[in-house]
Formats: C-alpha cells, structure tokens, sequence
C-alpha cells in the first residue's frame, strides 16, 4: 500500500505516465561471480588490504568481475602506467554503466526504493523504486537521442539535485554521452565557462531551483550562459516549480517529451576506458579544469568503497546529503549505492530550513542508516545546540561520515556523542574530485577497531600512501609529516584533464616523478594513521567548496579602479576557510566602499556567491619578490595572527612592505571590531 502510495506520488511529482507493467531487460552475457559483495568476514580486511597493495591487478580484477557487469569480459586489469599518469584499467572490457546502477536491480528487486527525494518542503519526500527510475533514465535517454545526443557528446546538467537529475546522468551514460554537471549555485559565466571549455551541446536544466524557501532561477542564468555558448544546440528545461519561464527557439520541454518517450532505451556498449563524465574543480592556478572519468574503473571503485568504508549492507538507506554538483554527490549519491542497489537520500534543502533540526528529523522520519556529510554544516549547527538534535530518534543510524574539508575535534565530537550517540562509527574520510573515491578512511577495517577522533587514519584497499619531503625523498617511518603522494594507480583516479593532458602531468605528476601528488600535507602518526594537515598550494575550502585563490582574483581583475589583487584563505569558525582579498586601488578615491561591494558582486556574478571575499583590505602595494611574484605566503601569516614567524623574506623587492601591510590589518581590525 505504501509502495504504491509512494509511487503514484512520485508520478504527480515527475508528471509522467505510469511506467509499463515490465520492463524488459535487454539480454546481456554476464560474468559476475555471486557472492563477492557480502560483508567481508572477520580478519580478512588485513589480508586484502595486504593483497591490494602487492597485486593490485590481481585483487582489482577480482574486484570487477565479482562487482560489475560486464558485456564482454576485460583481457587485461590494469596497464601499469608508463610514463606516469596514463594508467588504465580493464582493458578490452565492455559494460554500460547505467545497467550496472539500474537494470541489474530491477530484475531482481524493481519495487525496490532507489532514491528518496527529500524535497525542500519537510515531509514531502519522493519515493522512486528501481524500475520507475530506469524508466525515467530510458525515457530521458531517448529524448536525447531524439535530438541529436550521441555517443561521446558531452552535456551539461544544471540542476538541483531530484530523482530527474539523476536520471539525467543515468541517461547519458545509457547512450554514452559524457555528463558533465555544473553545481547549480554556480554563476552563468561559470557555467558558460565550463560549457564552452567542454563544448556540450546540450544543457539540462530545471525552470526553477528551490532551497531554503526560496527559489532560484536556473533557466534564467541558463539562459545567460548560452548567449555566448555556439556548441549548444537544444537547452531541455524540466519544471521543478509551477512558475511559468520564457521558452525560446531551442528550448525543449523536457516532461512533455520524455511522455511521448519510449520507455526501452538499449544501453550502449561502452569500453572501460570510455569516459563516463567530466566534472570541473579547482587548480592552484588558471581556470578550473574538467576532470575525467572513466566507466569502469570509476563505478568499481564508487560502489567498493560505497560498501566497506560506510559497512553498507543491503536494506540501509544511505543518506549523503551533498549536491550532485560535486564529486561526493556522483560517488556517494548516485554512482556508488546504485551500483550497490541501495535506496540513496537526495537532499534538496540545507541543514537549518525550516529550523535547524532539519537533517535529524528526516533521520528519523527516513530511518537513515548512514548520514554523510560536512564538517562545515555540522560546525553550524553544533552552535545551536543540542536540542535540535536529541527532539529526534537516531536509533536507525549505524555510521556517520564527513567529507570535504578538515574536522576539527570539536566538531567531531559533537556528531560522534551528540548525534550519533557514541554508538555510531564516525569516518572522516579524505579524496578529491581527481580520486574518484574515498582513499584513506577509518575504514575498511575490522568491526571494532579504533577510530581516532579527526583522523582519516587507514588507506583503502589498494591506496599505497606516502610522504615526501622538500627534496623529494620518500619520509620513511612514523611521526612524521609531508607532502601527501600516492604511490601506485587505483581504478578510480582520474585519467585526464578536458583538453589539456598536459596539464594533468604537471600538475599530480610532476612534483614527485613516479607518485601522484595530492596537494595536501598529512602527518603520519606514530601508530601509522594519516591525518591530513591542509593544502600546499593556493586552493582553499570554504564551507567544503573547494576554489582557487587565483579564480577570486582572476575575477577581481575586471573592476578598472583595481590594479592589483592577491587573495589567501583564513580560517573561518563556520565555514572552514573563508577568502581574504588585499587590493591595491589605482588612485586614491573616497568610494573605496562602494568599490568593495563592487568586487563582491563581480566575484559572485563570475564565480559563485560562496566564492565572495568576507574581507577586502586595501594596501597600498602587495609584497613581491624581485622578480614580481606575489609571496602569498606572508599574506597568509598576516591574516592567520602569525606575524612574528614571517619565515625568509629576503627575497623581498623591498621588506618594509611587511609592516606597512601588518599595519594596514591591524587598523581594519580594529576598525570591524569597534
Ligand atoms: C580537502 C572532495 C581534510 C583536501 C571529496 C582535498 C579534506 C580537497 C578531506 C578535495 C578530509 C577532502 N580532511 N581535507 N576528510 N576531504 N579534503 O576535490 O584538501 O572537492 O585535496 O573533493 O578537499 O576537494 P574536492
């Protein structure tokens, strides 16, 4: 009854036809082994850790054919890499990836949950099983195919995160297209910026986005972006609102079109080494740049660490609460429990609308099993206290996640006794977008072994850490910190960049030759855990968002009454890191306000508004070597209080700058505290 309560409301909710009775499944040959996904008895965690690091293509093709399903059987694990940063996973193989997510499943289990859609609205959840959602992914992947998408044309999705945004990923990768979703907070010049890097054809978006309680105009910025994008052919706009928005000459509606869709869309056959989608993240310099994944590397390695990082067992629901914008929403949302065939939470709102005891009231009305989510969202609401969280039963949840950014051991604390009641593990679990996956975490490991507060502490099967020092030296033993590299390729990592191989070289694999470097500093404890100590380079986190200083100034540069800029991260109580902008005024001018707000509006119209400066200092000139460059450097030890260890700046154009700036912050201290 409930079920199908449920499945009426979702069809309200999409407006589409009621799915086909059956839905037949294309025969396909399969060589999954039975058996291989349960959970791993006690004690062997060592032994395949073990395993994974001396055989990787020995354990990851064991992995693969236990896990995927395969059209025809790979020849060939894994093409060790040679020059580094060319590896490549399972060659010879063909699978579709959205069979894997979506059809295997329906042909055991089609009333199964999928998604639950947590909309915006409290108690207005959506329930989708696997086969309404594999008709919706076929629908949409005819309507593509109807205008023009083949294999290989890259799409952008717009869109908050719902049950057709998903399928709208599932619907590329059905016909081979290549995703490539922009997070809906982004800025139509963003947007068009990484439309035209990555030439899509097409966009998806929704008329409108709702979050918070309030509405935002996704077509409208859509609209904007494409002015200027030739590649785009067709825009599909699908109606998240009743709210009426302007359709031009080649926008589509996406409902109407997928009703008179077929419901049977054969997947395509896809090599392992296809790209599945492009996802574009932050560098320390220039533009942000696409990253690539590939099929089958990717979802194995997604749905591996899906089951034994969180200890996913079938029946949980599994709730991550990030946007599909980013790489925790493709992993952790869509890829690595569909594949797994569990019921994943899509989480429209934020962590304090309607109040902020939000994410524990749809724990409880949910029953989530596995919450996953940010620091930065948890260190909000903590200051609220704990009421928020103990008005709610907890009593579904077994593990408890954190991504994106550091947490700090307050933070830590209050999500380990306060909400997960000392009984829940708590994993703190470090990657990146270029990862695919998580890499080190406090799981995989036995049931009841230790879990050090704030610490990501083990490696994933198969993730070969290692430590390097300044001249590029292997750090050997334990109690020790350096440059976090990994040692040996994984079926997730990343293979490319868009356009730009090249750059991916110099930029994971030119600092260590031999190792990808991560851009993050870890220390090795003495019992060997890892924990990570932030970045090396000019990236900062804000709210677990990741950017580059270097696109803040970039953006900055527009304004004519501003010359000069250089932007450094400080640490933010709420939002991890916030920016800190030093600007140098081409003359003197009593609108230096109003040429701040200026700033702002240009950050959040070229980037995003999470990208705005909270400061904005005026100086007269910024601290540069004699050969120009910008020292960053002391700039972060003025905004972080450290002053007094400036470090070598002998290399200075002219060291008094140093105090002439220390002065400036001080007086602006002064001035925003009074
Ligand atoms: C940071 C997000 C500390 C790190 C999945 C990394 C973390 C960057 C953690 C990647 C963590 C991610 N502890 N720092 N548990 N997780 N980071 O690509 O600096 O958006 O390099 O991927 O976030 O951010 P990205």
């Amino acid at each position: 009854m409930a079920l199908a309560a449920a499945r009426a409301r979702t069809l309200r909710a999409l407006s589409l036809p009621r799915p086909p009775a059956r839905v037949p499944v294309p025969a396909r040959s399969c060589c999954s082994q039975a058996g291989a996904r349960g959970a791993l008895p006690p004690g062997e965690y060592r032994a395949w850790r073990e395993r994974a690091a001396r055989d990787p293509a020995g354990f990851w093709a064991d992995a693969a054919r236990g896990w995927l399903r395969w059209d025809s059987p790979f020849h060939t694990a894994w093409q060790p890499c040679a020059p580094a940063g060319s590896a490549r996973w399972f060659l010879g193989g063909r699978l579709n990836v959205s069979v894997n997510c979506l059809d295997q499943h329906v042909e055991k289990s089609p009333n199964r949950v999928a998604l639950i859609w947590e909309r915006d609205e409290p108690g207005t959840a959506v329930h989708v099983t696997y086969r309404e959602l594999l008709d919706l992914t076929c629908r949409l992947a005819n309507t593509l195919k109807k205008y023009g998408i083949q294999k290989g044309d890259r799409v952008a999705i717009y869109m908050s995160v719902s049950p057709l945004s998903v399928a709208a990923m599932l619907a590329c990768a059905r016909i081979g297209a290549v995703h490539n979703v922009v997070f809906a907070g982004f800025s139509a010049e963003s947007l068009a910026g990484r439309i035209m890097d990555s030439g899509c054809k097409a966009v998806i978006t929704y008329n409108q986005g709702v979050r918070g309680g309030r509405t935002t105009e996704l077509k409208a910025t859509v609209d904007e972006a494409v002015k200027n994008c030739p590649s785009i052919r067709h825009v599909f706009v699908a109606q998240r609102t009743d709210n009426k928005v302007q359709m031009g000459d080649r926008d589509i509606s996406l409902e109407e079109e997928m009703t008179k869709a077929d419901s049977i869309c054969t997947p395509e056959s896809m090599d392992s080494e296809d790209m599945l989608f492009m996802l574009y993240t932050s560098g320390s310099t220039g533009k942000p740049k696409g990253i690539i994944h590939t099929q089958a590397g990717y979802l194995l390695y997604a749905a591996f660490t899906h089951k034994y990082v969180f200890d996913y067992q079938q029946g949980d629901i599994f709730g991550c609460v990030a946007d599909i914008g980013w790489i925790t929403g493709h992993s952790y949302v869509v890829y690595g429990p569909l594949c797994n065939g569990a019921t994943s939470v899509l989480f429209e709102s934020t962590p304090v609308y309607p109040d902020p005891g939000r994410y524990w009231e749809v724990v409880q009305r949910l029953k989530i099993n596995q919450f996953y989510g940010a620091p930065t969202a948890i260190r909000l609401l903590l200051n609220y206290g704990e009421e928020w969280v103990k008005k709610y039963d907890r009593s579904s949840l077994k593990v408890l996640g954190s991504v994106g950014e550091p947490i700090n051991k307050e933070a830590w604390q209050w999500f380990y006794e306060v909400v997960g009641e000392g009984r829940c593990a708590l994993v703190d679990t470090w990657w990146q977008t270029e990862t695919g996956g998580i890499c080190i975490a406090p799981r995989p490991s036995e049931e009841k072994a230790e879990i050090i507060p704030a610490m990501a502490m083990r490696p994933f099967f198969g993730i070969v850490p290692v430590l390097m020092d300044e001249n590029g030296e292997v750090i050997e033993g334990n109690d020790v910190s350096g440059a976090l590299c990994i040692a040996q390729p994984w079926p997730g990592m990343a293979r490319t960049i868009h356009g730009d191989h090249q750059r991916f070289i110099d930029s994971y694999f030119k600092a260590f030759p031999g190792y990808y470097f991560t851009g993050d500093s870890a220390y090795r404890s003495q019992k060997g855990y890892y924990q990570i100590t932030g970045r090396m380079d000019d990236i900062i986190n804000i709210s677990g968002h990741r950017l580059g200083t270097a696109e803040i100034e970039d953006a900055m540069a527009d304004h004519p009454d501003v010359p000069e800029t250089a932007v450094v991260g400080y640490p933010h109580k709420i939002k991890g890191e916030g920016a800190f902008a030093f600007i140098v005024l081409k003359e003197q001018t009593p609108r230096v306000d109003h040429i701040k707000e200026e700033l702002k509006t240009i950050v959040a119209s070229k980037i995003a508004k999470y990208a705005v400066p909270d400061h904005i200092l005026v100086v007269k000139r910024l601290p540069k070597t004699r050969s120009g460059k910008i020292m960053r450097r002391l700039l972060r030890k003025v905004v972080t209080e450290q002053s007094s260890n400036m470090g070598d700046v002998t290399t200075l154009d002219d060291p008094s700058v140093v105090k002439e700036i220390m002065d400036a912050y001080q007086k602006y201290k002064e001035k925003s505290s009074s």
